[in-house]
């Protein structure tokens, strides 16, 4: 399949769109005696994150504000997820949840984009149980979502609009609007070659391609003068960057460590085949690398891993891993693992608890596997019993927690540099942000450090010296010695 660009002619019909949506919703605005509104909805990985904040950007240049509050915003878009069966679920409901609201308000606008609308009988679903869905996009067009939605509103009848090219485009092309004001998520690459047999995301993202190294940096500088703290370099194989010139991941990441004002840079998703020893050096050696290394392992059974198309086994896994515990010793190491993939025994299983016991895993995302139709591992024989997956689940979880909780008790005492994200969930006197090693901390700020006039809000973004006092399974508590 080719890989299309998409350049700035392309999008002379999407800025058209733009224009006279701006004008149809001044005039819902005017007629309605009030500010139009957006919610959009994000499930599933970062990628996704990353495409919602360019809807939010595209919806923000129609003239549409947020929407605050219980009530339905004028436009929703759910953002969905294929990855697992609750994802999908979740959608479904939340469909039905928001039906009396679209049925009772003409003018009311619900889209669903991202991974699930790849998989045909998702779009045969919403086609015959939620005809008040107005529209259904992929997630490789994106950047001309103003064009279907000026479409959907022309129509008044759903439109679905879902093909399946290899579109890249240049993210400077599309208007985003940040979630958070100290990080930026910045996709290098999209898409997957890896068909690991479980996994919908080939599918549904499409063959990898790369952005230009060139683009990706002058994003980078941009973004630091503009004061970004955090950088998010994103890839469904983020490791398998290849720029049109022969650039490899390791050259992004030697040149983004050189760019002047960036605290943190991170890298997600990263594939066991394509870590090799130079992005473990260059992590080593680069202070503003993030000390995290997010390493997806899914099984500890060679046997297994054969059987899901992962091209590593145990011994590869864990040279990758003694060498990071070895190059990076305050650096942390986590994980995904799939529990129950057909033909998993009870030996494979143990293979697995072994192998996070050695690695131990600093923190991890366990998974029961779900059968994705179209998949191969879908129709392989020997689907494992639901209640010995749910009850391997639980032997790895209780494992898992107590070294994530290790992990975090190995930090009482120690002072450490803190990127600070807001006010925590639990207690609005309380901060919460991360370690440079994706620790999350909870803390406290004394008056004496305190900001006369600010709010926890206002910390956001800023970096500080917390002291670990206290350690939790999946946070560690401290209190603020200097703020920076
Ligand atoms: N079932 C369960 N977990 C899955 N993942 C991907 N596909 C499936 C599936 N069919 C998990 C993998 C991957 C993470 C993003 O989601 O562990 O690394
Ligand atoms: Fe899915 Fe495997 Fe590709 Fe990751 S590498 S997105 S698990 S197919």
């Amino acid at each position: 399949m080719a890989i299309i660009k998409v350049g700035k002619d392309d999008l002379k019909t999407r800025d058209s769109a733009l224009l006279e949506l701006r004008e149809y919703f001044s005039g819902l605005e005017a007629a309605k005696g009030r500010q139009i509104t957006f919610s959009v909805r994000t499930y599933g990985c970062q990628l996704n994150e990353s495409d919602s904040e360019k809807l939010c950007g595209m919806l923000e240049s129609m003239g549409l504000k947020e929407h605050e509050g219980e009530s339905a915003a004028d436009v929703t878009i759910f953002n969905t997820c294929a990855v697992r069966e609750n994802a999908e679920d979740r959608l479904f409901g939340n469909l039905g949840i928001i039906k009396s609201d679209a049925k009772n308000d003409k003018d009311m606008i619900v889209a669903v984009c991202g991974c699930m609308t790849m998989v045909e009988k998702n779009v045969d679903k919403i086609r015959k149980s939620f005809p008040y869905v107005d529209l259904v996009f992929d997630p490789q067009h994106l950047h001309l979502f103003p064009v279907y939605l000026r479409d959907s509103i022309r129509r008044k009848k759903q439109l679905v609009n879902i093909s399946a090219d290899d579109y890249i485009v240049d993210d400077s092309l599309v208007p985003i609007s940040r979630k958070r004001k100290f990080r930026a998520l910045v996709p290098i690459m999209y898409g997957c070659n890896n068909f690991c047999t479980y996994c919908i995301v080939p599918y549904a993202r499409g063959r990898e391609r790369s952005r230009e190294l060139s683009e990706i940096i002058d994003e980078l500088q941009i973004l630091a003068d503009q004061g970004y703290k955090e950088v998010m370099l994103l890839g469904q194989n983020v490791n398998s960057y290849k720029g049109s010139n022969g650039e490899k991941f390791p050259d992004i990441l030697k040149a983004a460590s050189e760019i002047k004002g960036f605290s943190r840079i991170r890298f997600m998703s990263s594939h066991p085949k394509d870590v090799s020893d130079e992005i473990v050096e260059i992590m080593a050696s680069s202070p503003n690398i993030e000390k995290h290394l997010h390493l997806p392992l899914q099984s500890g059974s060679d046997r297994i891993l054969k059987l899901m198309n992962r091209p590593y086994d145990r011994s590869d896994y864990l040279k990758t891993v003694h060498y990071f515990r070895k190059l990076v010793p305050e650096g942390s190491l986590s994980t995904d693992i799939i529990v129950g993939f057909p033909g998993e025994t009870e030996e494979d299983f143990k293979e697995t608890l072994s192998i996070v016991k050695e690695c131990a895993f600093d923190s991890a995302f366990t998974f029961q596997y779900s059968p994705r139709p179209g998949t191969k591992a879908a129709s392989m024989e020997d689907q494992i019993p639901h209640d010995i997956v749910t009850e391997r689940f639980g032997r790895l979880l209780e494992l898992q927690n107590d070294l994530a909780h290790k992990s975090n008790l190995a930090k009482v005492g120690k002072t450490e540099e803190i990127l600070i994200e807001g006010q925590s969930s639990t207690a609005p006197d309380i901060l919460t942000g991360r370690t440079m090693s994706n620790h999350l901390v909870n803390f406290t700020i004394p008056d004496a450090l305190k900001i006369p006039g600010k709010t926890s809000d206002d910390y956001e973004g800023m970096l500080c010296d917390v002291k670990f006092t206290g350690a939790r399974p999946y946070s560690v508590d401290g209190e603020m010695v200097k703020l920076k």
